[in-house]
C-alpha cells in the first residue's frame, strides 16, 4: 500500500469483532442472552467481504477493526490458524484499496479459558495475553496502527467495579490489580510490536466522556466530579506521562502505583460519547450517582446519553499533554433518526475542526460505527450504524447520514 499518506488525516469508521462477529468461545457468548437466541446476528464473520465494500462505497481511507482472541486462540493450547487467515484476508484488502488498517488487539472479550483460569487480577494473565500478542506479530501482516487495549477503565468498571460484564466481579482491589496487569500488558506488548514494525503506531483507545458537577454550587458533587474526571479521563494520561498510576477513589486514601508505560505511546486513542452528570447520594454505592441531562439542547440519544460536542474539546485538550498526536478512535450515537446522526457529526466534526485550528495536534476521526450491530448490553436496539440493518433480513441499507459522512470526508481538508 501506498503510505505516501502519513501525514494524511484518517477519516475511518470503527467496529469491533464480537460485536460483528460473535464468537463460540468467548467469555460473552455465554453471559449474553441475546446471541443465544440470534447468533445469526453475527453474521459479518461469513459476509465480511461484502461488508469491506460498504468502507469503498463510504470513501474512508481508515478502518478501525478488533481480532477475536478467542476465535485465534479458542484453547490455550490450540491456535486457529484459518481464523488468523481470515483477518490477513481483511488487512489484504483493505490494503488492496488504499484504507489503513487499524488493528485493535483486545476489545472487551476474552477466551473462556483465560477469563476461568488466568483473570486479569492474576498475574499469570500478563504473560497468556503476551503469547497472544507474540503470535499475532509473527503472523499478521501489513498493520502499521495498533489498539492493544480497547477502553481499559470500561473494561475495569463493568468487569471488576459493576460486575455487569465479565469476569462479574465486584472488588475495588481486585479492580487495582487487574488495571496493573493490563497496563503492564499494554507497556510490554507495545515493545513486542515495536521489536516486529519498528515504525509501528501503538496506542489504547480510551474512554473519556466530559464530567460535570450535577449540582454546580454543591461542593460535594464538584468534589466528586473531580475526583471522577481524574480517574476516568486523567490518571491513565498521568500514567503515560511519569509511570505512576495515581488511584484515587472517593474518601478513599490515594494509591500510587508503578506502571511501566511511560512513554510507550505514538499516539493516543480517544474515545468520545458524551457529558454525564455527578452528584453526591449518600444512598448510592461510593456515594456517587451519574446522570444525562439535556443541557445544550441537542437532545439525549437512544441510549439516553447526552449529545455534547464542547465536551470533545476539553478531552483533546487534555490528552494533548501527551505530546503524541491524537485520533478521535469512537465517537457516535445510538438513534434511529438520521438526521439527528447527521447533526450528531457535523456539531463533533466542527469542533474538532477548530481544535485543529487550535494547534491540537489530531490525525483522524473514525465514526462509530460502520453498519449497526449488538450493542453488548443494550442488545440490538442501539443503532450506531451508518448502514442501517435489518435484523430480521440481515440486509444492509445506506442511511442518508453515510451519505453525510462520505461528504464531509470530501470536503473537510484538515
Ligand atoms: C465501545 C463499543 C461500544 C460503543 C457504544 C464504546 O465504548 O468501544 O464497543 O459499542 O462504545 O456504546
Amino acid at each position: 500500500m501506498n503510505r505516501g499518506h502519513d501525514r494524511k488525516f484518517l477519516w475511518g469508521v470503527a467496529t469491533s469483532a464480537f460485536q460483528l462477529e460473535g464468537s463460540p468461545y468467548a467469555d460473552w457468548a455465554s453471559w449474553d442472552s441475546v446471541l443465544k437466541s440470534r447468533p445469526d446476528v453475527t453474521n459479518h464473520y461469513t459476509l465480511y467481504r461484502e461488508d469491506l465494500n460498504l468502507l469503498k462505497e463510504l470513501g474512508v481511507n481508515a478502518y478501525r477493526f478488533s481480532l477475536e482472541w478467542s476465535r485465534i486462540q479458542p484453547e490455550e493450547s490450540q491456535w486457529d490458524e484459518k481464523s488468523i487467515t481470515r483477518y490477513q484476508d481483511i488487512i489484504n484488502i483493505l490494503l488492496e484499496n488504499s484504507i489503513e488498517p487499524m488493528v485493535t488487539l483486545h476489545h472487551f472479550t476474552h477466551p473462556l479459558w483465560f477469563i476461568k483460569g488466568y483473570p486479569w487480577h492474576e498475574d499469570a494473565s500478563v504473560e497468556k495475553f503476551l503469547r497472544y500478542v507474540e503470535k499475532i506479530t509473527e503472523t499478521i501482516k501489513g498493520v502499521k496502527y495498533w489498539i492493544t487495549f480497547n477502553e481499559p477503565y470500561v473494561l475495569l468498571l463493568g468487569g471488576y467495579l459493576e460486575g455487569c460484564m465479565p469476569p462479574g466481579i465486584k472488588d475495588a482491589s481486585l479492580a487495582i490489580r487487574a488495571l496493573k496487569n493490563i497496563l503492564s500488558c499494554h507497556g510490554r506488548a507495545y515493545d513486542i510490536i515495536h521489536s516486529r514494525i519498528p515504525d509501528a503506531m501503538v496506542s489504547i483507545a480510551h474512554n473519556m466522556a466530559a464530567l460535570t458537577p450535577w449540582r454546580r454550587w454543591n461542593p460535594l458533587d464538584r468534589l466528586l466530579s473531580k475526583i471522577a474526571k481524574y480517574f476516568y479521563n486523567h490518571s491513565i494520561i498521568d500514567a503515560f506521562i511519569t509511570g505512576r498510576l495515581s488511584i484515587k477513589f472517593p474518601f478513599k486514601k490515594v494509591k500510587e502505583i508503578e506502571v511501566q508505560i511511560k512513554d510507550k505511546l505514538d499516539f493516543f486513542g480517544v474515545n468520545y460519547y458524551t457529558r454525564v452528570h455527578i452528584r453526591f447520594n449518600p444512598f448510592k454505592k461510593m456515594c456517587v450517582e451519574l446522570r444525562h441531562r439535556d443541557i445544550d439542547g441537542y437532545g439525549l440519544t437512544d441510549l439516553g446519553w447526552e449529545i455534547h460536542p464542547q465536551g470533545l474539546a476539553k478531552v483533546l485538550r487534555y490528552a494533548s499533554r501527551l505530546n503524541v498526536p491524537l485520533i478521535i478512535t469512537e465517537n457516535g450515537i445510538a438513534t434511529h433518526d438520521n438526521q439527528k446522526k447527521i447533526r450528531f457529526m457535523k456539531r463533533h466534526i466542527d469542533v474538532l475542526e477548530k481544535c485543529i485550528k487550535e494547534g491540537i495536534d489530531v490525525r483522524g476521526y473514525f465514526y462509530w460505527s460502520l453498519i449497526d450491530n449488538y450493542e453488548w448490553l443494550q442488545g440490538l436496539d442501539a443503532r450506531f450504524g451508518l448502514y442501517r440493518v435489518d435484523f430480521d433480513t440481515m440486509e444492509r441499507k445506506p442511511t442518508c447520514a453515510a451519505a453525510y459522512y462520505s461528504y464531509i470526508i470530501k470536503s473537510r481538508n484538515f
